[in-house]
C-alpha cells in the first residue's frame, strides 16, 4: 500500500525506497532512455523515507524515514543513521505516556519522520515524528547525535498525524547575534482542534533544554502566534483539516500552500460527497498576532479542465528565457506547482495532473489588491472556515503597500478569486506528485516525478513552449512508487523515491 494513501496509523513500511543522484543532462531533443548514466541510490532495507533536505554548503543529504533519521555524503554513502522508533505508545495517549501514565493500550509504534528542517545556525537538524503527539528531536548535523527531545509542555506536541507529506514547517533564522530563530508550522490536527493549532510560529531557543522551546512567538490572554479550526467548523465538517503540501519564505513573508475540504461545496451531511480545495496561505514572518493572515484559492486550468489538487511545489527563479516569457526579472522567485484534476479525492487523486508556474510578483499583487480593497470597505472577510460567519470589511483610510502586516481588524482576510498559475505541461496517463526545477544555461529545466516511478524532465525556455523530453523509470518494481517531497535542492539535483514494495 502506498505511504500517502490517507491512513491514520502508520503501516508497517518494507521494501525498496531509493534516493536517487541524478545528473542530469541538457535537455536537446529528447534524451533515450538507454543513454542515461545509472543512478547513485540509497536504498536502506527498512524503507519508508519521507524527507530528504541537502546542507547547501557540505553538500550532504539527510533523510527521514520511519523509525530512522539518515546522513549521506553527497555521493549517497551513508555516513551516519540515528533511530527514532518504534516507540511504545498509543496516539490516543495525551499528553504521551512517557509523561503521564496512559488508560489506552500500549505498543510498539513506528515513528514516521513529519518534519525535517535544517537549523544551521545552531548546527542542528530538527526531526519531528508521529509518536508522542509529534514530539521533535535536535540533532546535531555532524554526528546526528540527539541534542534534546522537548516533551515535557503542551506546546512540544506538534501533532499526532501519521500521514507525512502533510506537515510543513519554515525556520527563519534569528537577527546576526540573536540566538533564538523562529520555527513555522503548519499540520493537519485529525480534529484535535483543543491540542494542536493547524498553523502557528514558535520559539526556536539555541539551548535544547530551554524550557521556552517552541512556545509559541507571543502569547497574552487574547492572541497568539497560532491559528486553531474552531470547533464550529469541526462540528459542521468532522473531517474538516488543512494539509500542509509546501511551505517556503521569500521576502518577508512565509507561505504555505495546502489542501484543505472546500466548506462551500461540500455538504455538510458526512454521507455527501468530499470537495477540496488548495490554498496559499501567507503571514509576515514579524507578525506575532497573526493579523496578517491572508489565503487564497490557488489553481491551474488547461483546455477547460481545472487542477485544483494540489500535490507539491518549489520555489526558484526562472531561466532568462522564462523569466522574459513571464515579463519579470530573473532575480524575481517563481512558484512551480504540480496539481491534479478536479477537487475530489484528496487521497487518491486523478492521475491526470498539470505542472503550472506563478510568479510571486503575481501572488503578492493578487494579495495586495485584495487588503486594499477590504481596507475601502469592499465586501466581506470571505473566510467561512475560520470565521463562521460573513464579516464585512471595515472602511480605513490606511495606506496599503507592498509591506502591510495587518492590523486588528480587516483580518483574517479570505481571497474570493482563485490565483490562476500559467499551465506548462499536463500529464495525463501517469500522475505528477512532485517538482523541483533549477536553471541551466538560461533554461529552466523542472523534474516531475510520477506516481508509478518515473522522473519527467521538462524544459521550459518559455511559457508557451514546455514539453516533456525525457520521462526516466527509477524504480523496477511495480506498485505505486512515489518521488517523495523533498524540501531543499541546492546545488546538486537529488531526488527522494519511495516505493513500498509490491506485496505491502
Ligand atoms: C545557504 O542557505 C542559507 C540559509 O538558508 C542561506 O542564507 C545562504 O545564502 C545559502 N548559501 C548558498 C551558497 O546558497
Ligand atoms: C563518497 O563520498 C565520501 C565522502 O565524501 C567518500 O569518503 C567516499 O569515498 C565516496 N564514495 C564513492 C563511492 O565515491
Amino acid at each position: 500500500m502506498p505511504l500517502h494513501s490517507a491512513g491514520h496509523c502508520p503501516r508497517p513500511l518494507r521494501g525498496a525506497f531509493h534516493i536517487l543522484l541524478f545528473l542530469a543532462s541538457s535537455c536537446r531533443g529528447g534524451t533515450p532512455e538507454a543513454a542515461l548514466p545509472s543512478f547513485r541510490t540509497f536504498a536502506p532495507a527498512e524503507g519508508g523515507l519521507t524527507h530528504l533536505v541537502v546542507h547547501n554548503k557540505t553538500g550532504e543529504v539527510y533523510v527521514g524515514a520511519v523509525n530512522w533519521i539518515y546522513k549521506l555524503a553527497g555521493n549517497l554513502t551513508k555516513l551516519r543513521s540515528h533511530v527514532t522508533g518504534p516507540v511504545v505508545d498509543n496516539e490516543k495517549c495525551y499528553p504521551p505516556p512517557g509523561v503521564q501514565s496512559c488508560p489506552h493500550e500500549l505498543s510498539q509504534t513506528n515513528n514516521v519522520n513529519k518534519l525535517l528542517l535544517l537549523d544551521p545556525g545552531q548546527n542542528r537538524l530538527i526531526a519531528c515524528g508521529s509518536t508522542s503527539q509529534g514530539i521533535c528531536q535536535f540533532l546535531r548535523l555532524d554526528d546526528l547525535f540527539k541534542l534534546g527531545e522537548p516533551h515535557h509542555r503542551k506546546e512540544h506536541y506538534l501533532s499526532s498525524v501519521s500521514e507525512a507529506g502533510t506537515m510543513s514547517g519554515v525556520v527563519v533564522s534569528g537577527p546576526q547575534g540573536v540566538s533564538s530563530g523562529k520555527l513555522f508550522v503548519g499540520t493537519p490536527i485529525e480534529g484535535k482542534s483543543e491540542y494542536f493549532p493547524t498553523l502557528s510560529s514558535r520559539k526556536l531557543m539555541a539551548n535544547e533544554e530551554n524550557a521556552d522551546m517552541f512556545s509559541f512567538v507571543y502569547q497574552d490572554e487574547f492572541v497568539s502566534s497560532q491559528l486553531k479550526i474552531p470547533s464550529d467548523t469541526l462540528s459542521k465538517f468532522p473531517a474538516f483539516d488543512i494539509y500542509y503540501v509546501y511551505g517556503f519564505s521569500s521576502e518577508q513573508f512565509i507561505y504555505y500552500l495546502t489542501l484543505q475540504l472546500d466548506t462551500q461545496l461540500t455538504s455538510p451531511d458526512a454521507s455527501g460527497e468530499q470537495f477540496f480545495t488548495s490554498k496559499i496561505v501567507r503571514l509576515c514572518v514579524d507578525d506575532p498576532k497573526f493579523y496578517s493572515y491572508v489565503e487564497f484559492p490557488i489553481g491551474c486550468s488547461k483546455d477547460g479542465a481545472e487542477y485544483r489538487l494540489v500535490q507539491d511545489a518549489y520555489l526558484t527563479r526562472p531561466g532568462a528565457r522564462l523569466a522574459r516569457s513571464l515579463g519579470i526579472s530573473e532575480r524575481e522567485e517563481v512558484l512551480f506547482t504540480v496539481f491534479a484534476q478536479g477537487q475530489k479525492n484528496r487521497a487518491k487523486p486523478p492521475k491526470e495532473s498539470a505542472l503550472c508556474v506563478f510568479t510571486l510578483r503575481k501572488i503578492k499583487e493578487k494579495i495586495k489588491e485584495r487588503i486594499q480593497s477590504c481596507y475601502r470597505g469592499e465586501g466581506k472577510l470571505s473566510l467561512p472556515w475560520l470565521l463562521n460567519k460573513e464579516l464585512a470589511c471595515i472602511n480605513s483610510p490606511l495606506q496599503i503597500d507592498d509591506n502591510f502586516c495587518g492590523q486588528d481588524f480587516n483580518q483574517p482576510l479570505g481571497g474570493t478569486t482563485t490565483i490562476e498559475g500559467l499551465p506548462l505541461f499536463t500529464d495525463k496517463e501517469d500522475g505528477m506528485t512532485s517538482v523541483a526545477a533549477y536553471e541551466y544555461g538560461g533554461h529552466t529545466v523542472a523534474f516531475a516525478g510520477t506516481r508509478s516511478g518515473r522522473i519527467k524532465k521538462v524544459a521550459s525556455s518559455s511559457s508557451s513552449s514546455s514539453s516533456a523530453c525525457a520521462s526516466i523509470p527509477c524504480s523496477t518494481r511495480r506498485a505505486f512508487p512515489r518521488v517523495g517531497r523533498r524540501r531543499e535542492h541546492y546545488r546538486s539535483r537529488r531526488w527522494l523515491l519511495e516505493q513500498p514494495s509490491s506485496g505491502a
